[in-house]
């Protein structure tokens, strides 16, 4: 059967991101883009069924523009590797918003609304089977702002989004240490055996 019409090549793909990312690269929509040194619009594979979404882009992420590549980034790259076998470039990575909020603040309301749609987008093109949300801010976006993300952490949900399963935040398994990290790995785990069920996974 002849597929193509509804499935978007890896080529579509590529060139449907390329345009996206060519606005976010431009994009002087909200007070972010005065302060930041580079957009942070996403990375990693066009065609990954898992996504990973954080809130917004710090320091190191606004100087290399790519996403969690500071500490955070070291930890998330060390359980996509250890527990799933993959690299960053196998799984797709974004924020919410793509600069950088001045020091590490939450984004505002505004900029979150101003830049949803090129995580719309993202998700769109995409179309992961299940969406990572990285952390309390993500998690309440991406299923709704009653979420705790202790007691929602490693739970899926159905939200406007796609299938949403949270996990802590790096940055918070970084200062919680040794018992959050095993939270971490065995949430990473579960999105793993979600997408093995769903017939999904593409790793080893
Ligand atoms: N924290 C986030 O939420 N995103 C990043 O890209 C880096 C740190």
């Amino acid at each position: 059967m002849d597929t193509s019409a509804s499935e978007p090549s890896t080529k579509d793909r590529v060139g449907q991101l390329e345009v996206l990312m060519g606005r976010a690269s431009s994009c002087v929509a909200c007070e972010l883009s005065a302060t930041r040194t580079k957009v942070v619009f996403g990375q990693g594979s066009e065609n990954s069924p898992l996504m990973f979404v954080g809130e917004g882009p710090g320091a190191s992420e606004d100087l290399a523009g790519l996403p969690f590549v500071g500490r955070s980034g070291k930890l998330l790259d060390r359980l996509i590797d250890e527990e799933l076998g993959l690299s960053r470039q196998d799984v797709y990575i974004a924020n919410i918003v793509k600069c950088r909020p001045p020091d590490n603040r939450n984004p505002l309301p505004i900029e979150v609304a101003t830049c949803t749609p090129y995580l719309v987008g993202q998700i769109g093109i995409i179309n992961p089977s299940l969406i990572v949300a990285l952390g309390a801010v993500a998690a309440k976006f991406l299923i709704g702002p009653a979420i705790s993300i202790t007691a929602a952490r490693g739970r899926f949900f159905e939200s406007d989004f796609g299938v949403v399963m949270p996990m802590y935040h790096p940055a918070y398994g970084l200062r919680q240490g040794a018992s959050a990290i095993t939270a971490m790995r065995a949430d990473i785990v579960s999105a793993k055996l979600y997408l093995v069920q769903k017939g999904a996974w593409v790793g080893r």
